[in-house]
């Protein structure tokens, strides 16, 4: 694909027909080291003509700045190319301007987000995408495309599963857009998908053990992507995510409901950016070197009957950029699914079985797929 989208850039060779947008953020900048480390000369793109610069001129690459609302360059900068990995989020105010642009250009679309309302919102338009050709598929980072590649190879391993528990722990932080992300969200409570549908709930509503692989820690439900995601993967109808917490941010989180119409005021939120925009950009690269991620996962039924297991991957960032570039990956070779898609839905789930230092583990499950008691 793309032949007819493939130009020469100023001096630097062929360029690829993928646009990064939000390429000088923090996680933007992983995923161009990542495209950089496969051969490709993607496009650069972003608001800030200066740090967008920095960031291509760094890599050798081509650039165009400018505002998603700036619809004529937008729309210019992706009739060049098949396909956009947008990481300029919190993604509620960004992706649908993306998409649209997708739409009206022919361009399949790739996100970094793990909102749910965005995914929601997505998925509802998949008819739309069929439409006119183009694939969007969210959500190619840490969340959800290891959580997501679990709760698919669990389903396979028990196709009558009703109900589906995620849980993970990551180390090391956040970086600055993740927690905007988060302050954007808060006061908006947690959420648990329960016979098919959304369902707002309190925040860490639901606490459970689970083992990672060195015996039982709490975790604690959070609105996590896969809520939204591992339905259009699975078709499982009850999904719960939880992270791992202390027991004492578990009490905090349950109070947080108590403040929840302070938090969303805008004045509060203000505040909270501005402390934000004063934190590390993000985790450093030793940290992204050596962290690991660890998710366990569980499809069950109601008459007991399980698939359990665990997966261990990289950093959640360094995650990031390695499942995303590797979805672009596919998508530039051609391999894409119109309409809305998940990563494990569109690539199975071994897709993650494809990045670096990963490894999945089988807990327990059923005697065979086509078990029946
Ligand atoms: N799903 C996952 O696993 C995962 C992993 C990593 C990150 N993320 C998400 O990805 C997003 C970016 O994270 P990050 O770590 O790269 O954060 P970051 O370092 O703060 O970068 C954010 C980038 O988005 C741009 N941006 C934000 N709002 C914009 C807007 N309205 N128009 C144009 N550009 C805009 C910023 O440009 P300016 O600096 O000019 O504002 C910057 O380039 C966050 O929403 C984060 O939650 C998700």
């Amino acid at each position: 694909m793309g032949a007819d989208k493939r130009s020469e850039s100023n001096g630097g060779g062929p360029v690829t027909p993928l646009l990064i947008y939000g390429a000088y953020g923090y996680t933007g900048q992983l995923i161009v080291e990542e495209a950089v480390k496969r051969g490709w000369r993607p496009v650069l793109a972003g608001r800030d003509a200066t740090r967008l610069a920095e960031v291509a001129d760094h890599h050798g690459l081509p650039h165009t700045a400018f505002e998603l609302g700036d619809r004529d360059a937008l729309d210019a900068t992706l009739k060049k190319v098949d396909v956009v990995l947008h990481c300029a989020g919190p993604f509620r105010h960004t992706a649908q301007r993306m998409v649209e642009a997708c739409l009206r250009t022919g361009t399949h679309y790739l996100d970094i987000t793990g909102e749910i309302e965005v995914l929601e919102s997505l998925a509802a338009q998949t008819e739309l995408f069929e439409e006119q050709g183009i694939m969007v598929l969210p959500a190619t980072g840490f969340d959800v495309v290891p959580t997501d590649c679990l709760a698919q190879w669990l389903k396979e391993l028990h196709p009558r599963a009703t109900q589906l528990e995620i849980a993970f722990e990551s180390v090391g932080g956040v970086s600055r857009g993740t927690a905007h992300t988060a302050v954007e969200q808060l006061g908006e409570g947690g959420a648990v998908r329960r016979s098919g549908r959304i369902e707002p709930v309190a925040p860490a509503h639901l606490t459970r053990e689970v083992d990672f692989g060195d015996g039982p820690v709490t975790v604690a439900s959070i609105p996590w992507g896969d809520v939204a995601t591992a339905y259009y993967s699975t078709g499982i109808p009850n999904i719960t995510v939880y992270t791992r917490m202390p027991r004492k941010a578990i009490r905090a989180m349950k109070g947080i409901s108590l403040v929840s119409p302070v938090l969303k005021q805008p004045p509060v939120k203000r505040v909270l950016h501005w402390l934000v925009n004063r934190q590390e950009a993000g985790p450093d690269e030793e940290t992204r070197r050596t962290g690991r991620t660890r998710i366990w996962g569980c499809a069950s039924s109601d008459d007991g009957v399980f698939a359990e297991g665990v997966l261990v991957g990289p950093e959640g960032y360094a995650f990031t950029a390695y499942a995303a570039a590797e979805i672009a990956a596919r998508v530039l070779d051609g391999t894409v699914f119109p309409g809305f898609q998940t990563p494990a839905k569109a690539y199975g789930a071994g897709l993650v079985m494809s990045l670096p230092d990963v490894e999945r583990e089988l807990i327990s499950a059923p005697p065979s797929p086509e078990y029946i008691p």
